[in-house]
C-alpha cells in the first residue's frame, strides 16, 4: 500500500502512476489549535506500506504529520512501514562543529524510528556517513544517474563540474571523471547559518563552460556566491547550476533569476509550485527511479544498481 503525506501529493501521484497502483487514502487534518491529526481510512493489518512525506519549507509541520501517521500505521498492525523522504530534512546538522550543538540528523531519525519506520529510503543525505545515524535499514538515493544522462545529452565543450564548497568535492570529482569534464571547487567560508562566502576558486577554469554541482539550494547564496568567483577567475559567463534538492527558501529565486544561468537543473524531490519557477529553470523527476526502488523493496529484489 502506498500512502501520501501532504507535502508533495504530485510526486506520490506520480510514482503511483507509475506503479500503475492507486494512493491509498487517508484522513489528514488539524485542529483549531494547530495539533495534527492522521490516519490511513483503510485497514493496514499486515501489510507492506510505503509512505512518501518528503520535507519542505513547512519541515516541522511535514516531519509532525508524518511521526503521527506512522504512529497510526504502527499501532493498526501493519507488517512492515517504508518511509520514502526524498529530502531528508536536518540533514545538514550532522555533526558538533562548534561546542553544545545538537546532532539533529541523528534525532530525526531516532524520532522516525520510535514513531514507528522500519526502513528509510531518501536521497542524497547530505554526508555519505549519516547512514549510520539510522539503527534500522535506510537506502540512501543518489541523484547522480540522472545528472550524469543529463549532461551526457548536452555535449558541453570545455566542460568543468564545479563544487562550491570542499564537501561536495568527491561526488563532483564522480561527476566530472564521469562526464569527461575537468574539475574545480571552492574554498567557501559559512559567516552565519545561510550565509556563506566563495573564497577562492581551486582549479582551472579560465575559459570553461561551468557546471556548478550542489546538493542543496537553500537561499541560493552559495551557488551565487560561486558563480561570482568563478567569473572572477575567468570562467565563461555562461554556467549551469546543478543540484538535488531544489529547497529555494527565500531569497533563493530571485537570486538565481539575478544570476541569469543558463539552466538550472533539479530534481522533483521537493515540491516546485509555479511562484518558485523561471525561465531556464529544468525539473528532471525522481518518480521513475523512487517507483522502481518502491516495486523492489516490496519484492524482496536489489536495489543496488538503482542505487549509485
Ligand atoms: C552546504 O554544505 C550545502 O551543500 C549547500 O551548499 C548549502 O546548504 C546551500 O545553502 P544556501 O543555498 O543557503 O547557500
Amino acid at each position: 500500500m502506498i500512502f501520501s503525506g501532504s507535502s508533495h501529493g504530485d510526486l506520490a501521484a506520480a510514482i503511483a502512476k507509475k506503479m500503475g497502483v492507486p494512493l491509498s487514502k487517508t484522513q489528514i487534518s488539524r485542529f483549531a489549535c494547530g495539533e495534527t491529526y492522521a490516519r490511513p481510512i483503510e485497514t493496514v493489518r499486515g501489510r507492506d506500506v510505503f509512505i512518501i512525506q518528503t520535507t519542505t519549507h513547512d519541515v516541522n509541520e511535514n516531519l509532525m504529520e508524518l511521526f503521527i501517521m506512522l504512529d497510526a500505521l504502527k499501532r493498526s498492525f501493519a507488517s512492515k512501514i517504508h518511509v520514502v523522504m526524498p529530502y531528508y530534512a536536518y540533514s545538514r546538522q550532522d555533526r558538533v562543529s562548534v561546542p553544545r550543538e545538537p546532532i539533529s540528523a541523528k534525532l530525526v531519525a531516532d524520532l522516525l524510528s520510535t514513531a514507528g519506520a522500519d526502513h528509510v529510503i531518501t536521497m542524497n543525505l547530505h554526508s555519505g556517513q549519516e547512514q549510520g545515524f539510522f539503527d534500522y535499514p535506510v537506502d540512501n538515493l543518489s541523484s547522480y544517474g540522472l545528472f550524469v544522462d543529463y549532461l551526457k545529452k548536452k555535449k558541453l565543450k570545455d566542460m568543468v563540474i564545479v563544487s562550491p564548497d570542499a564537501g561536495g568535492a568527491k561526488e563532483a570529482k564522480k561527476v566530472a571523471d564521469e562526464v569527461g569534464a575537468g574539475i574545480a571547487f571552492i574554498h567557501k567560508h559559512r559567516v552565519a547559518f545561510n550565509v556563506s562566502k566563495a573564497m577562492e576558486v581551486i582549479g582551472n577554469v579560465k575559459g570553461k563552460t561551468c557546471v556548478i554541482y550542489d546538493d542543496i539550494i537553500d537561499t541560493g547564496g552559495s551557488v551565487c556566491n560561486a558563480r561570482e568567483a568563478l567569473i572572477k577567475a575567468g570562467a565563461n559567463k555562461e554556467m549551469y547550476l546543478i543540484a538535488t534538492h531544489p529547497v529555494f527558501s527565500d531569497p533563493a529565486v530571485q537570486r538565481l533569476k539575478d544570476a541569469k544561468f543558463k539552466e538550472v537543473v533539479v530534481t522533483d524531490s521537493v515540491p516546485l509550485p509555479k511562484e518558485k519557477q523561471f525561465p531556464g529553470l529544468k525539473v528532471i523527476s525522481i518518480a521513475p527511479m523512487m517507483a522502481k526502488i518502491i516495486e523492489n523493496v516490496h519484492s524482496d529484489r536489489s536495489v543496488s544498481q538503482i542505487i549509485k
